[in-house]
């Protein structure tokens, strides 16, 4: 693996985001990925910071809001494929997501939630700052667009401690 810099990958990531990635939490001893398709990756407190939404309905979400970290994955080429569709349709709750899609957890000393050996771009995040959507701030368009079932965003932001890629 080789360390980067977020400016070298941003380009990659806004372009990958689309196709999915992994995020990947553990927290108390509870591991889970899901697939994510939005995220923002930008520098506020003067630190590189990825942000990512995940909506309450998630079992994520259940981990998220009690863990200090997180990472997420992404893969370059078709090999995620299936194990996105699957992150992305099933819950945490129901399955061992891990064991389903043959996915590997790589532990890192920065931080709890591990990476994904799989994916080949991977963003190791603390948890510097969490809040949740309030309706009522947002606009009607992406409300009636996005939020019709009342299943809203929690939004965590994360300081990239680490951006590593496959050599
Ligand atoms: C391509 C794609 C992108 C997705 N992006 C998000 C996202 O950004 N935030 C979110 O909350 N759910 C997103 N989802 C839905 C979750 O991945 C899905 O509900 C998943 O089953 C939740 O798993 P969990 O219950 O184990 O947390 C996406 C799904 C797909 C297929």
């Amino acid at each position: 693996m080789k360390e980067l810099h977020i400016a070298q990958v941003s380009e990659k990531v806004i372009n990958q985001l689309p196709k999915g990635a992994l995020l990947t939490v553990k927290s108390n001893d509870k591991l889970n990925t899901m697939t994510i398709g939005w995220a923002a990756l930008g520098r506020i407190w003067n630190k590189p910071i990825l942000t990512v939404l995940v909506r309450f309905s998630r079992y994520t979400h259940e981990l998220i809001t009690d863990a200090d970290s997180f990472t997420v994955s992404f893969s370059m080429d078709e090999s995620l494929k299936q194990a996105m569709n699957i992150c992305g349709t099933k819950s945490g709750r129901d399955i061992d997501k891990f064991k389903e899609c043959g996915l590997t957890p790589v532990y890192v000393d920065e931080v709890e939630s591990p990476y994904i050996a799989e994916g080949d771009l991977h963003f190791i995040c603390k948890i510097v700052y969490k809040n949740t959507m309030e309706p009522e701030l947002l606009s009607e368009e992406i409300k009636n667009r996005w939020y019709k079932d009342n299943d809203y965003h929690g939004i965590y932001y994360g300081e990239v401690v680490k951006v590593l890629v496959k050599e």
